[in-house]
């Protein structure tokens, strides 16, 4: 039924036509002043931290909406046209509620030039690259609008390469990082702190977007973004997204740090070390690989 697509470079960067179809109309997109980005490389926490997000705004909004509306409905997917109709920009034109939560892949300088102009927040979430790398395999090998991953061995040299949709991690984090400097309404936020201590990353996520929960909506809150429940969720757990195959991998997979460990071979993770020293070389941009 669907068709895996090939990589192509669009500006510099490896896409496929899923994020090129709509360009048109994701470059000049019109964001709102109140809209709030959720900007991550893929595989790195953007579905938890879409959830966290909508629940802090909206979880009071109407029981219905929690639990027939799934989460890539609610937070829409900025620069997606998996089929012609549904694209992200239209889904987010037609969001009723506001703040509009929109999320994206898109490296910082491909981002619509409004979201700068209309001075929007943004939170990016990263990941460490190894954890992110072997996810980002099982999704590709679930994903059936993915270019094919093929074995792990091509797979790990080719995210070493930058030849993932969206391009290179190493450039993703650290561009990303860079904007901080000059844009002081992004909040940067690393999966590893989220995973080692939920709330402590919930209260810093408040207290820039400039929220106050009471300590029983916060405790709520932690409940229901535990990763068990979150898998157990249909709003959450992406089932209703007919490209994905669950009979290959969940889409909620493990939801640990150090999963790497388990893929990665000795001589792989020496290669990966020594290519990194290469490649990161900003001292206050640093990731955990455990926890
Ligand atoms: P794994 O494949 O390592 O399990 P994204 O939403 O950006 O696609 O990221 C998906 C990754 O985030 C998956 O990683 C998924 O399990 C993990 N994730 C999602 N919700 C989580 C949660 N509540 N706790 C921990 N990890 C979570």
């Amino acid at each position: 039924m669907f068709s895996r697509p090939e990589l192509f470079d669009f500006h510099g960067v490896a896409m496929t036509p899923c994020v090129t179809n709509n360009w048109e109309k994701v470059r000049s997109f019109q964001a709102r002043p109140d809209d709030i980005l959720i900007a991550t490389y893929p595989k790195a926490g953007t579905t938890w931290v879409s959830y966290i997000l909508d629940l802090l705004y909206f979880r009071h909004l109407s029981p219905e909406r929690q639990t027939s509306i799934p989460i890539h409905e609610r937070v829409p997917f900025l620069e997606i046209a998996v089929t012609p109709g549904a694209s992200g920009t239209e889904l987010a034109d037609k969001l009723p509620t506001s703040p509009r939560l929109i999320k994206t892949h898109l490296p910082v300088q491909l981002v619509p030039k409004s979201f700068w102009e209309e001075n929007c927040r943004i939170v990016y979430v990263a990941r460490n690259a190894k954890d992110n790398m072997v996810s980002f395999y099982h999704f590709d090998r679930m994903n059936q609008v993915q270019p094919e991953p093929g074995e792990w061995s091509s797979y790990f040299q080719r995210f070493l390469d930058g030849q993932m949709l969206y391009g290179s991690w190493y450039d993703h984090v650290g561009n990303w990082w860079n904007k901080k400097k000059s844009y002081p309404k992004l909040h940067y936020m690393f999966y590893e702190d989220i995973a080692e201590d939920t709330e402590a990353e919930l209260d810093k996520l408040c207290s820039f977007l400039g929220l106050s929960p009471s300590a029983e909506e916060k405790q709520a809150i932690l409940e229901l973004v535990h990763f068990d429940n979150m898998k157990n969720n249909e709003m959450t757990n992406c089932s209703k997204l007919n490209f994905l195959d669950f009979n290959i991998s969940p889409f909620l997979r493990k939801g640990k740090v150090g999963d790497w460990k388990n893929h990665f071979t000795v001589a792989q993770n020496e290669l990966f070390e020594e290519d990194y020293k290469n490649k990161m070389n900003d001292p206050t941009l640093q990731f955990r690989t455990e926890i």
